[in-house]
């Protein structure tokens, strides 16, 4: 069995969470159901981001204490998380005490290692992103161009990491790891930043309180996006428990466009200097946009994927975020187009497929459901889509994996109508049609489970399958013949209603 440590972003706890937060932490949710599905061991990691400036200023501005901020704030993800279906098997706080354990832990190695060093810092920053920008970077010398809002001028000693000792480390680990970043295209970004050459960065504050201060020097605290990549090693034991950091490091990063120097250049060169092996992997989504402008609390454009779960349901929401923008792309989210998402592929498609199956075997079949011919035509559609559904996720691309599960529920369709049961006298011939649907909507169920994990469950059971559908395992559990024939069938509720805008 193999390890398979996959981490989100984790939250900056300004907000509540809104769909782009969401949509990085369902797909990350999808992989780690894949992977457990596939035989991995999976640890799956999210949590909250929950020191820094910007953190500060929010608490500030709501007149609360920093840490009763936080507090307040921290559990709507995990509740959101919770509502959405979201199997992490740990939450880490960058406020909790394991955390801080193995920052201080992580600076001290990278201090020790020379790479760490006092300095001035002149120059702009930007609080939203909580990230130094030279003037050719901003618009007009002082906007952000990700936020549009100025930047502040900052003037104080800061230690420094010495970012532009790992260019030719960097680049001959990549080197030697071609494919460490999918997509390609990604990759090919984050290449051209440290092609591009590498400058210092802070890794200090000096005028800031709310952060986590350098063992060395207590009047700083550390910079917030050194202390934030820290929660990928720390979760798992980093400066607390050895052991157990061995046993699951180095794992694989999903993060967004935005944050792929901070993900793909400083913390590989972070981790290089501490003694550390650099990441497994990383995968790289775009933006969800909204009205083409990314979703944020600072644009003012936020959608409140609690709220779109109570119109399509949590399977629904988490269909279309996975089957309509390929992951790397940038997406842009209409009401309309997760309205007709929904009533596609799974009112129509899904939906149909297993209410009709279900409401033939009830009238042709006794409601018990026949076994599956082994010449059936729709073995080799299944063969397919198995085959593209395994591909596409280990390229972590959800919406063509989806599309090639789909694919194989389109084939069932068009055999059934090609067939039309409902029109012929019960017997062998009637048998055999049903039979194969009914297997090749257990395959589909278990191909489905990890983007929409209730409903794959619910076909499951309809069609007389005992146990968790989630308990199968790929591939053996998606070859063909596996239905048994014999259960009961049930009807049952409308899986997917159909919504009528
Ligand atoms: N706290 C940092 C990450 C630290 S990770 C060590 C941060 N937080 S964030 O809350 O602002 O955003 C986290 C991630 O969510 C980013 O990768 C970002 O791309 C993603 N998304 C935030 N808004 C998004 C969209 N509108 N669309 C897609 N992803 C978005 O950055």
């Amino acid at each position: 069995m193999s390890r398979y440590y996959l981490t989100t972003p984790i939250y900056y706890v300004t907000a509540r969470p809104h769909l782009g937060h969401a949509y990085t932490t369902i797909v990350g949710d999808a992989l780690a159901r894949w992977h457990r599905l596939i035989g991995d061991e999976v640890h799956f990691l999210t949590g909250t981001d929950e020191h820094g400036q910007k953190v500060q200023d929010y608490a500030d501005a709501a007149g609360k204490a920093p840490q009763e901020f936080v507090d307040e704030i921290a559990p709507l993800y995990a509740d959101a998380w919770a509502r959405l279906g979201i199997t992490n098997d740990d939450f880490i706080r960058t406020t909790e005490e394991r955390h801080k354990a193995g920052v201080r832990e992580l600076l001290q190695r990278c201090y020790d290692a020379g790479d760490i060093e006092l300095d001035v810092y002149k120059g702009k920053y930007c609080v939203a992103c909580e990230e130094y920008y030279t003037d050719d970077e901003l618009d007009d010398g002082d906007l952000c161009r990700i936020h549009k809002r100025k930047v502040e001028y900052y003037e104080e000693e800061n230690y420094f990491f010495r970012l532009s000792r790992f260019q030719q480390r960097l680049l001959d680990w990549y080197d030697a790891h071609p494919g460490a970043i999918v997509p390609e295209f990604r990759g090919n970004e984050a290449l051209g930043l440290i092609r591009g050459g590498l400058r210092d960065f802070s890794v200090s504050r000096t005028s800031l309180k709310w952060g986590i201060p350098l063992p060395w020097d207590t009047k700083h605290v550390a910079y917030v996006w050194f202390d934030a990549l820290a929660n990928y090693i720390t979760a798992i034991g980093y400066g607390t428990d050895r052991a157990n950091f061995d046993g699951w490091w180095p794992g694989r990063h999903l993060i967004g466009k935005d944050i792929i120097r901070h993900h793909c250049v400083y913390w590989p060169a972070m981790l290089m200097s501490a003694g550390l092996e650099p990441p497994a992997g990383w995968a790289v989504g775009g933006w969800l946009l909204v009205g083409g402008e990314k979703m944020s609390k600072t644009s003012g454009n936020v959608v409140n994927p609690l709220e779109l779960i109570d119109t399509v349901g949590v399977d629904g929401f988490r269909y279309y975020v996975l089957a309509e923008t390929p992951y790397g792309q940038d997406g842009d989210f209409t009401y309309e187009g997760l309205v007709g998402r929904y009533n596609s592929d799974l009112a129509n498609n899904l939906g149909n497929l297993l209410a009709r199956v279900a409401t033939v075997v009830g009238k042709k079949c006794g409601g018990v459901g026949p076994a599956p011919t082994a010449d059936s035509p729709l073995a080799e559609a299944a063969a397919t889509a198995v085959q593209q559904t395994i591909a596409a996720w280990s390229e972590v691309q959800p919406s063509r994996a989806l599309d090639a599960t789909w694919s194989l529920i389109r084939a069932t369709n068009a055999h059934l109508e090609a067939h039309e049961p409902w029109k012929a006298e019960p017997g062998p011939g009637v048998d055999a049609v049903m039979g194969d649907a009914l297997e090749a909507l257990r395959i589909v169920a278990v191909l489905a489970s990890p983007a929409v994990p209730t409903a794959a469950q619910a076909v499951w059971e309809r069609i007389g399958m005992p146990g968790a559908v989630t308990d199968q395992r790929v591939p053996d559990a998606v070859s063909w013949g596996g239905y048994p024939g014999g259960s009961p069938v049930v009807k049952g509720e409308s899986l997917f209603p159909r919504i009528t805008a």
